[in-house]
């Protein structure tokens, strides 16, 4: 007997035609309500955007790998919770450009670290962890503290962050932080922007 069903079975490129279709229509039907879903696209309240000292540190934390240890993203399960602090939640992230939630944990979740330890703790355990937590298997990160920041393309990431990916930064904001990095900035180490990094990060959520 041959049908309909029979001639899509022994043919397997219309076979794998229609598993596509029929893959996408189910993806779609996930994703594309989230495009609309209000509380997966207003920031928090609290949210602030990057200083800029924050996001030259943000780009070190990228260029050093950490992301590749450390995730940042706490989900709604107790053990978590008690441990790190308040669950991630979208209205935290919607000014991130990338995304840092990471995949794998070598090291502890660092969501909610800002404000959990002093700029000194943090200082200490970069150049090397074992100082402070003799069974730490993370690398230390000595050269920061030597370098200072390249400030060269601060203000064109400013910029491209406000045209382009709309996070908020109005031109009085762009010209006040450009002041501080020619003033108070200006000898900024990459440890000191990678440890303002790592101090706000979570603030929305835990108002450190
Ligand atoms: C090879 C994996 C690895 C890499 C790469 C790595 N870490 Fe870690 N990190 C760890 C481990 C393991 C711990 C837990 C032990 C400790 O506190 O040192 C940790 C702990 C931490 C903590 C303390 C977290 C807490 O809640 O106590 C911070 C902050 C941190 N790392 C920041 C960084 C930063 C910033 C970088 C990039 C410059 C980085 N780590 C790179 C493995 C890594």
């Amino acid at each position: 007997m041959s049908n309909a069903h029979e001639r899509v079975e022994k043919n397997v490129g219309l076979m794998i035609v229609l598993v596509l279709i029929v893959i996408s229509f189910a993806g779609l039907a996930q994703i594309v309500p989230l495009f609309w879903q209000k509380s997966t696209t207003e920031p928090l309240q609290t949210l602030r955007p990057y200083t800029a000292l924050e996001m030259e540190g943000r780009d070190i934390y990228i260029r050093e790998g950490c992301h590749v240890c450390h995730t940042q993203m706490v989900r709604p399960l107790r053990a978590e919770t008690e441990r790190y602090g308040p669950y991630s939640v979208a209205g935290e992230d919607v000014w991130e450009h990338p995304f840092l939630w990471g995949s794998k944990r070598t090291g502890p979740d660092l969501a909610r670290v800002g404000g959990r330890y002093s700029d000194d703790w943090q200082r200490v355990h970069l150049r090397n962890p074992r100082d402070v937590v003799p069974e730490s298997n993370m690398p230390g990160y000595p050269w920061l503290e030597r370098t200072p920041v390249n400030w060269r393309h601060t203000e064109r990431k400013l910029r491209t962050f406000m045209n382009v990916l709309k996070v908020p930064y109005s031109e009085e904001m762009i010209a006040e932080q450009m002041g501080k990095v020619a003033g108070e900035w200006s000898e900024a180490t990459e440890e000191d922007a990678l440890v303002a990094y790592l101090q706000q990060l979570g603030h929305a959520m835990t108002g450190r």
